[in-house]
């Protein structure tokens, strides 16, 4: 079939966000996002945080080792902004300018929900720190993988076990199963509140049909995409 690449003169490239709990899957079905739109004929990248940019990687090194857990959900916040700040304005921003489309796995959300809900962290601090991070740059469009986190940990365990790795994971992974009910919890709230922003979509459907169901939404977001991307 004749393949007409995408008007990407007259439409906007897009920011699009991955975010949800431990385990459902967001990195799969952010590489598969990407390799849609490309197919489609719609330059994206991909990225993910904390990190993204070489800067941003180092602060997700001492973050994910474990090795700022001292300086509590406050201290962990800033580095999380700070990390987000250099992948906005190295990154982000310069690739939507370029008229590439962005499909970021986690973004400012994970922010307002693993420090703000599961570490307590006051929420007019965490929108200070988002204005500061984000630079106006607000995700156009956010998926929000919903999952029982019982299920989730059933998962992230047998990958673990698959992969010969540790059932032990980075620093957030290793909170309790009650953190992660608020994450949850949290993120459907974000969701909730940010409807013309957000999708909720189940994760627990199976890695086609949750492309599917990403790939659907994409098009009925922006119908100038075509449709049959696979
Ligand atoms: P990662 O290995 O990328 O986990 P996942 O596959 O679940 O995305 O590690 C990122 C971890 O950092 C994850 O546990 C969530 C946490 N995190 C925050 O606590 N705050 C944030 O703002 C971000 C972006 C991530």
């Amino acid at each position: 079939m004749d393949f007409m690449p995408a008007d990407t003169t007259s439409h906007p490239a897009r920011f699009v966000t991955f975010e949800g709990g431990e385990g459902v899957g967001k990195s799969t079905q952010v590489r598969r996002l990407v390799a849609r739109l490309g197919a489609s004929g719609i330059p994206a990248v991909r990225t993910r945080e904390p990190g993204g940019t070489p800067k941003a990687e180092a602060i997700r090194s001492f973050l994910l080792q474990g090795r700022s857990e001292s300086w509590g959900p406050g201290g962990e916040a800033v580095l999380f902004a700070a990390a987000r700040l250099d992948h906005v304005n190295t990154l982000i921003a310069p690739a939507l300018a370029a008229g590439k489309w962005v499909v970021c796995d986690r973004f400012a959300d994970s922010t307002r929900a693993y420090q703000g809900v599961g570490g307590g962290l006051d929420e007019t601090l965490i929108d200070g720190l988002e204005t500061l991070a984000l630079n106006g740059h607000v995700p156009d469009l956010t998926f929000v993988l919903d999952m029982d986190p019982d299920l989730a940990f059933e998962r992230v365990r047998e990958r673990a076990i698959a992969d010969g790795l540790s059932l032990l994971g980075d620093r957030f992974e290793k909170e309790d199963l009650d953190f992660h009910r608020r994450l949850r919890d949290s993120f459907l709230d974000i969701a909730a509140r940010n409807p013309e922003r957000c999708v909720v979509l189940s994760a627990d459907t199976g890695e086609d049909a949750l492309a599917d169901a990403i790939w659907q939404a994409v098009v009925a977001r922006y119908p100038h995409i075509p449709g049959d991307g696979a």
